[in-house]
């Protein structure tokens, strides 16, 4: 299996960025909204550290899968069927990397507005005073961007269902 991406497939390392972001957000998202309908409890705090922990791990993931795309570019080879099927792909995987940085940069910025100190793995960080008007704010960007993630995966989810069966290009080959 090539490592890098060609003009028609995409390679080991795009494809292994691309389903371990998708299995860790099927796990992330559920687990937010299970979490926070959870009473005040120790076993509830260690379920928001396990939280944390995936959701700054998916941050890491998806900048080093950027920075892995500045130098291996995405697959140009696509068949399009209507005007502007390319630019819609195009903004559809923008929008979603930038829902993702929107959901873990705000969940950061509540944690670290709230007083708390955060272990990003290779050293900890926490501001020096805490701004709780701030931590609500960037708690409800949290949320919504969670609803757009959800919005967008479902059109992307949607995009590849029409092209596999009804434009039948085979799109699922440039990926798995
Ligand atoms: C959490 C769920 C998902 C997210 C966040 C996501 C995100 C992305 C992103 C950002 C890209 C563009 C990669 C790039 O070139 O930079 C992409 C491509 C792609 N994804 Fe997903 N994806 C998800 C789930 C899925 C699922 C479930 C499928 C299959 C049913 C799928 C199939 C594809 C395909 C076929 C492409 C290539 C599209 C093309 O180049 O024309 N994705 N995905
Ligand atoms: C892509 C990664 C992430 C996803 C998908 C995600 C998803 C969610 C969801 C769906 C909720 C429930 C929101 C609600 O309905 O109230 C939530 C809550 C929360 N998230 Fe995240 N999150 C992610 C990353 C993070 C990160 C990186 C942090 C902090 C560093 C964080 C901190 C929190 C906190 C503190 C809560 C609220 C728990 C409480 O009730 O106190 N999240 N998250």
């Amino acid at each position: 299996m090539q490592v890098f991406n060609n003009y028609s497939k995409y390679g080991l390392f795009a494809k292994l960025f691309h389903w371990i972001t998708f299995i860790a957000l099927l796990a992330q998202v559920p687990f937010g909204f299970y979490l926070v309908g959870l009473e005040f409890s120790d076993q509830r705090i260690e379920l928001e550290n396990i939280h944390i922990i995936i959701g700054i791990t998916i941050f890491y993931i998806t900048v080093f899968r950027l920075i892995w795309k500045l130098f291996n570019p995405s697959p140009t080879e696509s068949k399009s069927f209507f005007k502007g099927q390319i630019l819609i792909g195009k903004v559809n995987h923008l929008l979603l990397y930038l829902s993702i940085f929107a959901i873990t940069i705000s969940g950061m910025l509540k944690k670290l507005y709230m007083g708390e100190t955060l272990n990003f793995f290779f050293f900890k960080y926490g501001f020096e005073k805490d701004n709780f008007l701030l931590a609500d704010a960037f708690y409800e960007v949290h949320i919504y961007a969670n609803y757009l993630l959800l919005a967008l995966v479902t059109l992307h989810i949607l995009a590849v269902v029409v092209h596999h069966f009804i434009f039948k290009d085979k799109i699922l080959n440039k990926i798995t």
